[in-house]
């Protein structure tokens, strides 16, 4: 099967083409710390045989946001260290998802704006990054990804709807400064051999927002400032005050009624790109089982690695269940988004589907894998 064909980000290689892509769980504490129950949720896929954990948004620093994992500081780094330890046991590599968002209120509709922020806060945030991705290196982590896909602040600058007027904005390569000084910072940091990703919107479904006419030009971008992999989603920019709403949310997390493998086309258009500079590409968007993500995704050449999410939280064991034979076994995520509605409470991220089948065999949804 190609999908257990090794793969390298450069110098990091991946047992297999299977990403977990960052989902946040609500399982931090208050503060931002991991927990085991955290760490049981990564752990788990990594003892199914994903070949790559991507850890879900982690704050870049300690600005409010109810159960937001954080990596800011060394007092974070013990928590981090036991979580990759855990599934480093099983073979699996690991990147963590930082993420730099600004306030935004979903009750009065207020959000902050990028062109509000002043160049000493532009610096702060590149500080904030270079922090975060040294105490990742510090943690274990094999890779960091920054997050530059949806509603939030990189990904505010790289869009077309950035208005500044100064050298973070105008152009493209203007409007994607902020995330190359973070590159260029964090490869000072962490040194050539270490594997820095980026996640981006391949399209953002909003009006006047990038389509892959500019993603392209910004995949290029990126790669020539020495970028690892690229993960690719879609949409979830925030346009009325309450988080992946409207159509643009919709297609980031995309319910039942939207085609499978929606966004397979961004990820083909950005790998086109990127295969000259040997960046591979990771593509999500309703690919439902490794059938799909043999026969439409690394057979046609969307992508280099194959990206799930939602199915997992469905099933801990969608993916050695088909591995071994058993598909009629699995759990299938009806892609009801209970998950999100969730996350948008602040309540642990669960699947109602697997909570169910569980209930219905009598047995304990969460038997924990991790005892810490
Ligand atoms: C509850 C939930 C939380 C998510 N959190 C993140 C996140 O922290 N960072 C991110 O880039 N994407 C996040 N996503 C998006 C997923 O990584 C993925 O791109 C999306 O769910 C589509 O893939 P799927 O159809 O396989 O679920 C989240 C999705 C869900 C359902």
């Amino acid at each position: 099967m190609k999908i257990l064909e090794p793969i390298k980000c450069k110098n990091l290689e991946l047992k297999n083409r299977l990403a977990w892509t960052p989902a946040v769980t609500c399982l931090a504490d208050e503060d931002g710390f991991v927990t085991d129950a955290l760490i049981d949720r990564h752990a788990k896929r990594a003892k199914s045989g994903v070949g790559f954990i991507m850890v879900e948004a982690c704050g870049v620093n300690r600005d409010k946001s109810p159960m937001l994992l954080r990596l800011c500081g060394d007092d974070y780094i013990e928590g981090h260290k036991k979580l990759t330890d855990a599934c480093h046991a099983y073979g699996a590599k690991l990147s963590i998802q930082l993420i730099h968002y600004m306030k935004q209120s979903p009750r009065n509709n207020w959000k902050r704006d990028i062109a509000d922020l002043s160049k000493d806060e532009i610096d702060q945030i590149v500080r904030e990054y270079v922090n975060s991705a040294v105490c990742a290196k510090k943690a274990g982590y094999d890779a960091i990804e920054l997050h530059v896909a949806h509603g939030y602040t990189l990904s505010s600058f790289v869009s077309l709807l950035n208005k500044r007027n100064d050298e973070y904005g105008k152009t493209t390569a203007g409007r994607c400064k902020i995330v190359t000084d973070i590159i260029a910072r964090c490869r000072e940091e962490l040194g050539d051999d270490y594997c820095i990703g980026a996640r981006i919107s391949g399209e953002e479904f909003v009006m006047g927002g990038n389509t892959l006419k500019q993603t392209t030009v910004i995949a290029k971008i990126f790669c020539e400032a020495g970028l690892n992999f690229l993960s690719v989603s879609g949409g979830g920019k925030t346009e009325d005050g309450f988080w992946y709403t409207g159509y643009s949310g919709e297609r980031c997390m995309a319910p039942a009624s939207y085609p499978l493998g929606l966004h397979l086309y961004l990820g083909e258009g950005i790998r086109e790109v990127c295969k000259d500079y040997g960046v591979p590409v990771i593509i999500a968007g309703k690919i439902p089982d490794l059938k799909y993500g043999e026969e439409e995704v690394l057979a046609r050449g969307k992508a280099d690695i194959v990206g799930v999410c939602r199915p997992m939280l469905a099933d801990p064991e969608w993916f050695n269940k088909q591995l071994e034979g058993r598909e009629g076994e699995i759990v299938k995520c009806s892609y009801c988004n209970t998950c999100m509605d969730r996350d948008r409470a602040f309540e642990p991220v669960n699947c109602i589907v697997w909570e169910k089948f569980c209930a219905k065999k009598g047995v304990d949804p969460y038997v924990p894998l991790y005892r810490g």
